[in-house]
C-alpha cells in the first residue's frame, strides 16, 4: 500500500502482518504494533526521542554479557517482569500468588547440597542464617522430592558472578525436599543491594531520580513434575526498601519469616548474632518448566 499520511501507517503494518500463520504470534504482534503506534501518537514522539530510544535498546544489548543481563534488568526496572509474573501465577492473575520475578542472576547447575548443608562456599562476612523451609500443596499436604534452587547476594551486596572475592557458586545451592516436604540450609543473612547501574538502566534510574536498591532477600526456584515451577523471593521483614523495591518485586505474602536467634546457635562455630528463617512455600498444580537462565 502507498501511504498518504501518518494515519494510514498502522493499518498498512497490520495488513502486512495479517498472513502470519502462527495465530499467537499474529495476535501478539498486531497488539504490539497498535499500542506502539498509539504510544508514539500520544506523546508525539520526536525524531531525537526516537533516536534516544534506539540508542537505549542498542545499549541494552551491548551491556549484556555471559555474566550480566541488562535486558532482563530493564524489564525488571519498568515493572514488566513483575506484571508478567503476576499475570501468569495465582490462578492466572485472579488470586494472590507466592511467585515473584526471576531477576537476572539465576544460574543453572547450582551445586547439589545435602539437606541442612551450607551454601557458604568461601569466607563470607555477615550473620549466620539457618533456614528451615517446607513445601506444601494448596491443601497443606507436604510435597516430597521438590528440587529447590537457592541463590542470594552476599551481605556486601554482590552475587558471586559479580564478585571476584567469592568462590564460584558461593551462596547458591540445590536441595531436595524430604518425605515431609522439608528442606533446610545454612547461609548468611542477606543485605539489601543496588542493582547494577553501569548500563542504560542505571542512566534511566538516575534520570528518573530513583534509587537502585532492592530490599534484602533470598531467591528460590522450586521444581517438581506435576507442579507449576515456582520462582520466588523471600524478603527480610524490616528492610528499609520493602516499600520502594526498584524492581517492584515485593508482595505482602513474600515478606517475612526471619527472626533474630536467641541463645546458642544451631552450629557450634557461630559466636555472634545469628538469624533463623522459617518459611512455607505453596506450589500450584501445573507444568514443570525451567526458565531460560539469564546468565551462564
Ligand atoms: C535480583 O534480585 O537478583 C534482581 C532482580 C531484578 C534486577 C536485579 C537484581
Ligand atoms: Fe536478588
Amino acid at each position: 500500500m502507498i501511504i498518504d499520511n501518518q494515519q494510514q501507517v498502522t493499518d498498512a503494518v497490520l495488513r502486512a502482518m495479517a498472513a502470519t500463520p502462527d495465530t499467537r504470534l499474529r495476535e501478539v504482534m498486531a497488539a504490539l504494533v497498535r499500542h506502539l503506534h498509539a504510544f508514539a501518537r500520544e506523546v508525539k514522539l520526536t525524531e531525537p526521542e526516537w533516536e534516544a530510544a534506539v540508542a537505549f535498546v542498542t545499549g541494552l544489548g551491548q551491556a549484556t554479557t555471559d555474566t550480566h543481563n541488562e535486558v532482563i534488568l530493564a524489564s525488571d526496572a519498568v515493572g514488566l517482569s513483575t506484571l508478567v509474573c503476576l499475570l501468569n501465577n495465582g490462578d492466572t492473575g485472579n488470586s494472590e500468588t507466592a511467585a515473584a520475578l526471576l531477576g537476572p542472576f539465576w544460574r543453572m547447575n547450582s551445586p547439589r547440597t545435602e539437606n541442612g548443608g551450607s551454601i557458604v562456599r568461601s569466607p563470607t562476612p555477615g550473620a549466620a542464617l539457618f533456614a528451615e523451609c517446607r513445601v506444601r500443596n494448596a491443601a497443606g499436604e507436604p510435597i516430597a522430592g521438590v528440587e529447590v534452587d537457592v541463590w542470594q547476594a552476599s551481605p556486601a551486596g554482590m552475587y558471586e558472578n559479580q564478585d571476584e572475592a567469592q568462590a564460584d557458586m558461593n551462596l547458591r545451592g540445590k536441595f531436595v525436599t524430604d518425605a515431609d516436604g522439608r528442606f533446610a540450609f545454612r547461609s548468611v543473612k542477606p543485605a539489601g543491594y543496588p542493582v547494577p547501574v553501569h548500563g542504560p538502566v542505571g542512566a534511566m534510574l538516575k534520570a528518573q531520580r530513583r534509587h537502585p536498591y532492592r530490599p534484602a532477600h533470598l531467591h528460590f526456584l522450586l521444581y517438581r513434575e506435576g507442579y507449576k515451577t515456582l520462582v520466588t523471593q523471600v524478603f527480610v521483614d524490616d528492610d528499609e526498601h520493602l516499600e520502594s523495591d526498584v524492581v517492584f518485586g515485593v508482595t505482602r505474602r513474600l515478606i517475612g519469616g526471619f527472626t533474630a536467634g536467641s541463645g546458642a546457635a544451631p552450629a557450634p562455630d557461630v559466636s555472634g548474632p545469628w538469624f533463623a528463617l522459617d518459611y512455607t512455600f505453596v506450589m500450584e498444580p501445573g507444568q514443570a518448566v525451567l526458565p531460560a537462565p539469564p546468565i551462564k
